[in-house]
């Protein structure tokens, strides 16, 4: 994913799937020259471990078709990710469910940073009442706040199609909050939240550093993700000169969350 985003494709043109052997990143383009561009890109690149394939999907089936491969599967130690086409499908019983569609937005609990929020969140279990989410994408962080006993949450993004995917999302796990439509820009909470995540990209999480920490009460939490393990230093030392200092970091492969006390 960090090679497709530093190359400028946008996290919304991106789907990750694990299986069992290998991890599949896809691209979405929908020009056949964008593509072959892409590939030689990626040949050029020529990264250990990687096969670059190029694929024609009709347009209508393309938003669809990554969800063949789609199983229920553990997003923290008590939450398991059931697609919402697969409800059906059962978990173990120690397990609590959400209930998923991702089609066009990102969020569906597969991607290290999603992950790795929802894990800190699930940690914070009892230490939060208000929770806000920045870049809400499927709205799936405000479920899983909900889950760890939030009473109050609030979501917003950039992206339209986004807010209407995360308002059925909410919907189909019995939840309601509210959810708009607006830029971190320009986002002004009535009052600040106890726990606020912003799973977006480094340079966003500096650029607004100062807009997002308002959003969080004094004595607050606050969750960054999207780092990549390479910006993990730039984030932590960004931060730490808002006087803020990083109490957990969770990283992975290759992407990583960072949790500080406001
Ligand atoms: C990496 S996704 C995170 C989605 C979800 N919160 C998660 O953790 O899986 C980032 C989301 O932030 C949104 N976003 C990007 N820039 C934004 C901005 N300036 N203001 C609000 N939302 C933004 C994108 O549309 C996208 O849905």
């Amino acid at each position: 994913m960090a090679f497709f985003t530093a190359a400028g494709y946008p996290i919304s043109f991106l789907v990750e799937e694990e299986g069992r052997e290998f991890r599949v990143v896809s691209v979405y383009l929908t020009e056949k020259d964008q593509a072959a561009k892409l590939r030689a890109l990626c040949f050029a690149a020529n990264i250990a471990g990687t096969k670059p394939f190029c694929r024609i999907h009709h347009e209508k089936d393309w938003s669809q078709l990554w969800k063949k491969g789609w199983k229920p599967f553990a997003l923290t130690p008590r939450i398991h990710v059931v697609p919402l086409w697969q409800e059906s499908r059962i978990i173990p019983k120690s397990k609590i469910p959400i209930y998923l569609d991702t089609t066009n937005a990102f969020g569906t609990g597969l991607h290290e940073t999603t992950r790795f929020s929802s894990q800190i969140i699930e940690r914070l279990s009892g230490n939060f009442d208000t929770f806000l989410d920045v870049g809400t994408g499927s709205g799936i962080l405000v479920i899983v706040a909900f889950l760890s006993g939030a009473k109050k949450c609030v979501g917003f993004d950039i992206d339209p199609l986004a807010v209407k995917v995360a308002r059925q999302n909410l919907k189909a796990n019995g939840q309601t909050c509210v959810l708009k439509v607006c830029d971190v820009k320009e986002f002004k909470p009535v009052r600040p939240f106890d726990l606020v995540a912003a799973n977006l990209v480094s340079p966003d999480l500096i650029e607004f550093r100062d807009r997002i920490l308002s959003f969080v009460r004094p004595g607050g939490a606050l969750v960054v993700s999207g780092v990549s393990l390479k910006n993990i230093p730039r984030v932590v030392r960004a931060f730490k000169q808002a006087g803020h200092m990083p109490v957990n970091v969770v990283s992975g492969q290759e992407w990583a969350a960072i949790h500080f006390n406001v």
